[in-house]
């Protein structure tokens, strides 16, 4: 297939692009800058709704990551760049999608499990309803933005990523160092269900959403055994060889990370891949010390700055 990619020099992109080309696709990056190193690309600015519609012309499939990175302090600004730059970016691509002569037959889309809310120990799948906090409603309008692609006969598929674990970055990355100093433990009480995936799953299942023409609609990208903080602390020391006797809480939490450490680290998803075991998708990391233990031992080139 002939893919282009939007977000592809991220954490998900930089894994994604190369497994889609050794897969045997063309892909072709969407960027936000003249791409120098000599990779086939297309620039766009979201931001300015800027996208030359002859450039999506005869691609058989696009993979929507973009957005503004979901890490530090969610000040009003941040909040507002986090939002936009998922919304404006989707609509635009998927109104320049449906406008073309020839679409593609699918959209990926990216959406996360941050649109079911906190929900404690609650078994959620794709039919459960969404949170009302910051990011529930993000998510719930990015997928919507997806509207005018579905409404032109593109099958699209948004997957709700869940915690992706990879030490190059993210929330994983993030937590290593305190954990390799021994100074690791559960945080906020540890009670709230973290619902995470292998980054090598993640590429899969994109691979898995492009391929599979029954798949549509929004899909959960996560494993199927979600653990309490607890369990995952518990884990992550046993795969470091570390003690996890520090705990972080709540109070600590909320000071040090404000609203954003609130919605990440405190609230509880506890998300099954309803529509994926369905499909026949099978995980190659469904438990997750298995998956800790392989996402640790891979080598760690760096993402592009
Ligand atoms: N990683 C996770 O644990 C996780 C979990 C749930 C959901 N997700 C979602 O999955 C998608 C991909 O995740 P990721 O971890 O690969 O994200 P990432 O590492 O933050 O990369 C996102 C990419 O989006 C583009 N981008 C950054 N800021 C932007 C802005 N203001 N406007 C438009 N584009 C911007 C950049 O690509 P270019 O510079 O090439 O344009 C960047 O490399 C994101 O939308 C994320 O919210 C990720």
């Amino acid at each position: 297939m002939k893919i282009v990619v939007s977000g592809s020099s991220g954490l998900i992109g930089s894994a994604l692009v190369p497994s889609l080309e050794s897969s045997g696709h063309e892909v072709v990056r969407l960027r936000r800058r003249r791409d120098m190193s000599g990779e086939p690309s297309v620039v766009w600015d979201p931001a300015m709704g800027v996208l030359d519609p002859t450039a999506l012309e005869g691609f058989d499939a696009v993979v929507h990551l973009a957005g503004e990175n979901i890490s530090g302090r969610w000040t009003a600004k941040k909040k507002a760049e986090i939002r936009e730059s998922r919304i404006q970016s989707t609509r635009l691509l998927s109104e320049e999608l449906a406008r073309l002569s020839r679409p593609p037959r699918v959209l990926v889309s990216a959406s996360a499990v941050g649109y079911y809310g906190n929900r404690g120990d609650e078994s959620l799948d794709e039919s459960s309803g969404s949170g009302n906090d910051f990011l529930a409603e993000v998510c719930r309008d990015w997928e919507a933005a997806t509207g005018p692609a579905a409404g032109k006969g593109i099958r699209v598929v948004c997957l709700r990523f869940g915690l992706v674990l990879s030490p190059k970055g993210g929330a994983l990355a993030r937590m290593l160092v305190p954990f390799k100093f021994g100074l690791g433990g559960p945080i906020g009480g540890g009670m709230q269900f973290m619902s995470w995936i292998a980054l090598d799953d993640v590429t899969r299942i994109v691979e898995f959403a492009l391929a599979e023409p029954a798949l549509r609609g929004s899909v959960n990208a996560v494993a199927p055994n979600a653990v309490t903080n607890r369990e995952f602390t518990k884990a992550l020391g046993r795969a470091l060889h570390r003690p996890t006797f520090f705990p972080l809480p709540a109070f600590a939490v909320k000071l040090l990370f404000g609203e954003m450490g609130e919605t990440l680290l405190l609230m509880s998803q506890r998300v099954q891949p309803a529509r994926l075991l369905e499909g026949g998708f099978s995980f190659q990391f469904p438990r997750l010390d298995s998956a800790l233990l392989s996402v640790l031992r891979k080598p760690c080139p760096a993402l592009e700055p």
